[in-house]
C-alpha cells in the first residue's frame, strides 16, 4: 500500500512540484493546503494531481491538514514561516519535506533555536525531517559522491561554492520573487512579522539561506565544519531592497574537522559572468580533483617521487547523475504528459535534482526511515551561515561553528 501526501504551499514552487509529488508511484492519494483557494483549485485541476486527489480534506487551514490522516506533508510555504510550521506537522504525527532554508529571518540566534527545536522534536515524537535542498541532487554532487566513496579524491585538501544570485538576475529577479511572496493572505501579514526585527536592531544578510552553497561540498567531504571567517560587502547606492541588510555578499573561509579548507560564496549584488554558474561547486583532493564538468585524476595512489599522466575527463550531466528506478521515471514521464501533452521526461529545474528530492522523501516516508538532508544536516548548513554572517559582523574575527551532532 501507498501513502497519502499533503502538499501545503501551492505557489510558484509548490505548483513545480506537485505533479511530481502526485506522480511517485508510491504516493495513494493527494490533499491539497494553501491559504488561496485559486492556487488549490489550479493544482486541482494537474491530471496526475486530480487523478489521486481527496477532494473532501482539501484545506485553506493548515491546522486541518495537519490534524488529518495523511503520512507526510510537503511545505512549500514562504520561507519565514517553514520551522514552525514544520514542527506543528511533526507533533502530529506527519513526517515532513521543507522547502529550503530551514528557516530565513534576520535574527541568526533565533534560526539556531528553530534548528535545535526540528532535532528535539525529532527525537522525542521520532518523526522525522526532510530539507528539500536542490545542490543535494545535482549532477556533479552525485558524481563526486560516487567519486568520494571509492577514495577517488585522495585526501581533502579545498573546496569552493557559491550561490551568486543577484537581486536583478535575468530569469529570476529576487524582486519580483519577494514581492510575490508579500501578496495574499498569508503573505501580507510578513511586514509585521518582521518589523519588530528591525526595530530592535536585526539585519537580513545572504548568509541566512546558505544552503546551495554549503550543502554540496560537506555532503561530498562527508566532515563536520569547524570555524570560519568571512568578509562581508555592503549596498552603497541605497538600493531599497537592501535597506534592511547589512551586507549583500559574504564570503567566508571555513576550516573542516578533516584539515580541509572550504571557500563559501552568498552573494546577491554581483554581475552576471562571473566565470562560474551560479550554483556550483569545486573540490580539489591530493589524488582527484572536480571542476567545471571535468574530472582531473594524477594517478598518486601512495606516496611516489614517480610523475604519472594527468588524466583528465570532461563529463556530461547525464554521465554524472545516479539513474533514478525505472518505474519512477516512467511514472514521472506519464505525469509530464498527462500535463503538458508530450512525453519527454525533463529533469527540469535546479540541475534536474527534483524528482530525485520527491523520490528520496516519498521512498523514506513508506519505509518509514530517516531520509537524506535530516534535520541534522540541515541544522549544520544553517549553523554555518550564521557563524560566517558572525564572523563578518566582527569583521572577519574566527567563529566556531555551533555543533548540532551531525555526524557521518
Ligand atoms: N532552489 C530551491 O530549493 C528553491 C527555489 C525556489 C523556492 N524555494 C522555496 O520554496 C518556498 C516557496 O516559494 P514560492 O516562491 O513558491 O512562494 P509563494 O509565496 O509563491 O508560495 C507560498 C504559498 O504558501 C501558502 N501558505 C503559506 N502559509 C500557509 C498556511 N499557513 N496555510 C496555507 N497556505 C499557506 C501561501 O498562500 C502561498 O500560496 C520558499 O520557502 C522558497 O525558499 C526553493
Amino acid at each position: 500500500m501507498g501513502i497519502k501526501i499533503g502538499l501545503v504551499g501551492l505557489g510558484t514552487f509548490g505548483t513545480i512540484f506537485a505533479p511530481l509529488f502526485a506522480g511517485h508511484p508510491l504516493v495513494d492519494s493527494v490533499v491539497l493546503c494553501d491559504a488561496e483557494a485559486d492556487r488549490i483549485a489550479q493544482n486541482a485541476a494537474i491530471p496526475v494531481v486530480a487523478r489521486k486527489l481527496v477532494n473532501s480534506q482539501c484545506t485553506q487551514n493548515f491546522d486541518e491538514i495537519c490534524k488529518s490522516d495523511c503520512d507526510a506533508l510537503v511545505i512549500m510555504t514562504q520561507p519565514w514561516l517553514h520551522a514552525p510550521q514544520c514542527i506543528q506537522a511533526m507533533e502530529h504525527g506527519k513526517m515532513v519535506y521543507s522547502a529550503v532554508p530551514v528557516i530565513s529571518l534576520p535574527d541568526d540566534q533565533e534560526i539556531l533555536d528553530w534548528c535545535g527545536k526540528i532535532i528535539e522534536t525529532v527525537q522525542r515524537t521520532g518523526v522525522e525531517y526532510m530539507l528539500g535542498e536542490t545542490t543535494i541532487y545535482r549532477p556533479h554532487t552525485m558524481f563526486c559522491k560516487r567519486m568520494a566513496k571509492e577514495g577517488k579524491f585522495g585526501d581533502f585538501v579545498y573546496a569552493e561554492a557559491e550561490y551568486a544570485h543577484d537581486v536583478d538576475a535575468f530569469g529570476c529577479s529576487l524582486r519580483e520573487v519577494a514581492a510575490k511572496r508579500a501578496q495574499g493572505k498569508i503573505g501580507e501579514q510578513r511586514a509585521g512579522i518582521m518589523k519588530p526585527y528591525y526595530e530592535r536592531g536585526c539585519k537580513s544578510h545572504p548568509m541566512n539561506y546558505p544552503t546551495h552553497s554549503v550543502s554540496g561540498v560537506v555532503d561530498v567531504v562527508q566532515s563536520r565544519p569547524v570555524k570560519v571567517f568571512a568578509c562581508g560587502f555592503r549596498n552603497t547606492n541605497e538600493d531599497p531592497y537592501f535597506a534592511n541588510y547589512d551586507f549583500t555578499n559574504i564570503t567566508g573561509l571555513f576550516y573542516l574537522e578533516n584539515g580541509m579548507s572550504f571557500r563559501v560564496s552568498e552573494m546577491r549584488e554581483i554581475s552576471p559572468n562571473i566565470g562560474l554558474d551560479g550554483e556550483d561547486f569545486r573540490i580539489f583532493g591530493t589524488r582527484g580533483s572536480y571542476s567545471n564538468n571535468q574530472w582531473a585524476d594524477n594517478g598518486r595512489t601512495v606516496p611516489t617521487p614517480d610523475r604519472k599522466e594527468n588524466k583528465m575527463t570532461k563529463l556530461t550531466d547525464e554521465e554524472m547523475r545516479d539513474p533514478l528506478p525505472e518505474e519512477v521515471v516512467a511514472a514521472f514521464t506519464e505525469a509530464v504528459k498527462e500535463e503538458k501533452g508530450h512525453g519527454d521526461f525533463m529533469f527540469g529545474g535546479h540541475g534536474g535534482s527534483h524528482p530525485y528530492l520527491v523520490h528520496e522523501f516519498v521512498s523514506a516516508v513508506a519505509e518509514r526511515r530517516r531520509p537524506a538532508i535530516s534535520a541534522w544536516d540541515a541544522a549544520m548548513y544553517m549553523a554555518m551561515g550564521v557563524a560566517a554572517h558572525q564572523s563578518a559582523v566582527r569583521d572577519g574575527e574566527l567563529v566556531q561553528v555551533v555543533d548540532f551532532g551531525k555526524r557521518w
